[in-house]
């Protein structure tokens, strides 16, 4: 079972997780798509391998009422675990990497390349998503 866990404000980062999850099971393994605000980070600790997804807030950060303190949570369980990161921007888009190295620290390994996507995920932007998602699946 993979986790495919996100926040979205206004949809986009929630698109791209249902393609993420849709490239899961595409690949024949299966998978659970949650809001962050459904799960908890014990919970999301129980996936070997989680495609993790944030639209870009604050000032190229992560969202910080309700995912930074759930990815702080999780930060000390991942060791171990392959990661996918991915989401929203708007103008920046250099979150994903600070947080990448975030993972990294935590002794998780980073299976796919980050996957920034501008606004909201246009065709080539969801095939990508699904094609991340695969490549999760075969980590
Ligand atoms: C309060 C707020 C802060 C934002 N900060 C950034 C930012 O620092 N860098 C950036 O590229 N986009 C920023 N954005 C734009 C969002 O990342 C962008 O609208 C994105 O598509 C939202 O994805 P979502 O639909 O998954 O929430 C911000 C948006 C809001 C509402």
């Amino acid at each position: 079972m993979i986790g495919v866990i996100y926040w979205s404000g206004t949809g986009n980062t929630a698109a791209m997780a249902e393609a993420i999850g849709k490239g899961i099971a595409d690949a024949g393994q299966e998978v659970v798509v949650k809001s962050v605000s459904e799960i908890t980070a014990d919970e999301a600790a129980a996936f070997d391998k989680l495609a993790l997804g944030c639209a870009d807030m604050g000032a190229e950060q992560l969202e910080e009422m309700e995912f930074e303190p759930f990815y702080t949570a999780l930060e000390g369980k991942l060791s171990g675990k392959q990661v996918i990161l991915f989401g929203s921007y708007g103008w920046g888009g250099t979150w994903l990497d600070d947080w990448a190295e975030r993972v990294k620290a935590a002794g998780a390994n980073i299976v796919a390349d980050n996957l920034p996507v501008f606004g909201a995920p246009d065709d080539a932007a969801i095939a990508d998503c699904e094609a991340r998602g695969k490549a999760l699946a075969e980590a």
